[in-house]
């Protein structure tokens, strides 16, 4: 049985590479995961999610790593990473095969998700996860487990989420020129939800919006599985620019207004007040409105919000969305996106924190760390399996077979939390 053990999620996001060291105690998997160390560092070589820059996104996962590193007190070289971006596509798959014996076993389900796989792909693309919603064996559905079950035919309905090989290959090379082995690497969605829903929201139908810096992902949860992602080119920043072309100000200064003075309801604001912005390039001071920034900022989160409810119409989830939607990333942290984004989606909505860690879980309490926090989990469940072969319980051994022996380790978490 494994001592106390290290496990790393690291996300290198639009705006923020963020590390988050903690300490998972396998013998122990029901007491709280502990952070130990943290280290976010800006950063500069990405856009809409994806690597631009090799040199600078090399230099912000040193920064962060190393500031993780030196708070903790140990040594990282291992982690499990987030990738997003406009490249990633994902789909709903199935699968059909005849049953070998005369019960389900692990083989069948193994051949089941390998013809779910079986789809045609272009050849710059690669699968990141395969998810199983549910398992039909002959005409019985909703099954999640099926393995020692008695039948003929054995179907799955899976989530198969793509991305492009060569975006990949940049992220996880940029963290490996850091020294950092890449253990696995997860759909920054599914990692905020893992962070910030809980298991009744997944039940019962809730789509986790992550508004980051360059994208808004969405993920969408039904019977406790992954119905539908998508990743939008849209995120804080572009409220950040609207500011600055608005206004003829810096980015700079475009940022702390959003951050420290934004609303998007103008009427939420007094009309009367007024905020002084720094000019561009030495020009005066100038005061301005605090309801022309709401106006501004307003106009770009009823456009985000619009373009989820179209994806929503567009892709039938309307009816599957019966817990509401629950808004993360530092994005959502603009005074006045809850109600907003309430009103136009016509669903009860929030504003989705993180669940609480042992440590220093205050800094944490904050949607811009849902990812990283996820990623977290992550790692740490993966740590937990060896622990999990020496326990008795069937789920639990299932966990441990062949099959999820050969699958990746972030599918083998998904399976983890479904059975
Ligand atoms: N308190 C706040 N109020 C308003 N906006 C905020 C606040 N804190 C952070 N933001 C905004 O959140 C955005 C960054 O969010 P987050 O840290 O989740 O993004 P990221 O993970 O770096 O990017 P991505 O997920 O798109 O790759 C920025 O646009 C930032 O301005
Ligand atoms: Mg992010």
């Amino acid at each position: 049985m494994k001592e106390k053990s290290i496990v790393v999620g690291l996300d290198v996001g639009t705006t923020k590479v963020c590390t988050i060291v903690g300490i998972s105690d396998p013998k122990n998997p029901q007491t709280e995961l502990e952070i130990i160390g943290i280290g976010t560092h800006p950063s500069h070589g990405l856009k809409k999610g994806s690597v631009v820059n090799i040199d600078k996104t090399i230099k912000s996962i040193h920064n962060s790593l190393e500031e993780a590193r030196l708070m903790a007190g140990v040594s990282i070289d291992r982690a499990t990473i987030g990738i997003a971006g406009s490249h990633i596509y994902s789909f709903n798959s199935s699968g059909v095969v005849a049953i070998k014996g005369d019960e389900i076993s692990d083989d069948d389900v193994e051949r089941v998700l390998e013809a779910a796989k079986a789809v045609v792909m272009p050849s710059d693309r690669e699968i990141i996860h395969v998810i199983p919603q549910e398992y039909k064996v002959d005409n019985t559905g909703g099954i999640k487990n099926p393995v020692g079950m008695c039948g003929k035919r054995l179907e799955v309905h899976v989530h198969v989420v793509t991305g492009a090989i060569s975006l990949i290959q940049n992220l996880v090379k940029c963290v490996e020129q850091t020294g950092i082995h890449v253990d696995n690497i997860t759909l920054q969605p599914i990692a905020s939800s893992e962070s910030v829903l809980s298991i009744e929201e997944k039940e019962m139908g809730t789509l986790l919006v992550d508004v980051g810096g360059g994208t808004t992902d969405l993920a969408l949860w039904k019977d406790g599985s992954l119905v539908h992602t998508h990743v939008i080119p849209v995120g804080g920043n572009h409220f950040t620019n609207d500011l600055a072309v608005a206004l003829k100000i810096s980015h700079g200064e475009a940022e702390r207004i959003k951050v420290h003075h934004g609303n998007v309801l103008s009427e939420q604001v007094n009309q009367s007040a007024h905020i002084t912005v720094q000019g561009i390039a030495g020009t005066k001071p100038r005061e301005i409105e605090l309801s022309n920034v709401a106006k501004v900022l307003g106009a770009r989160a009823e456009e985000l919000f619009e373009l989820i409810s179209s994806i929503i119409d567009e892709k039938d989830l309307s009816k599957e969305i019966n817990g509401g939607v629950v808004v993360t990333g530092g994005g959502a942290m603009i005074n006045g996106m809850a109600e907003l984004g309430e009103y136009i989606l016509e669903r009860p909505l929030k504003i989705g924190y993180p669940i609480p860690f042992g440590g220093m879980t205050n800094i944490m309490q904050n949607p811009k760390f849902s990812t990283v926090l996820g990623l977290l989990l992550e790692a740490s469940k993966r740590e937990g399996a060896p622990y999990l072969q020496n326990t008795n319980t069937n789920e639990e051994n299932y966990l441990d077979n062949d099959l999820v022996g050969k699958l990746s380790h972030s599918i083998k978490s998904v399976f983890k939390e479904i059975f």
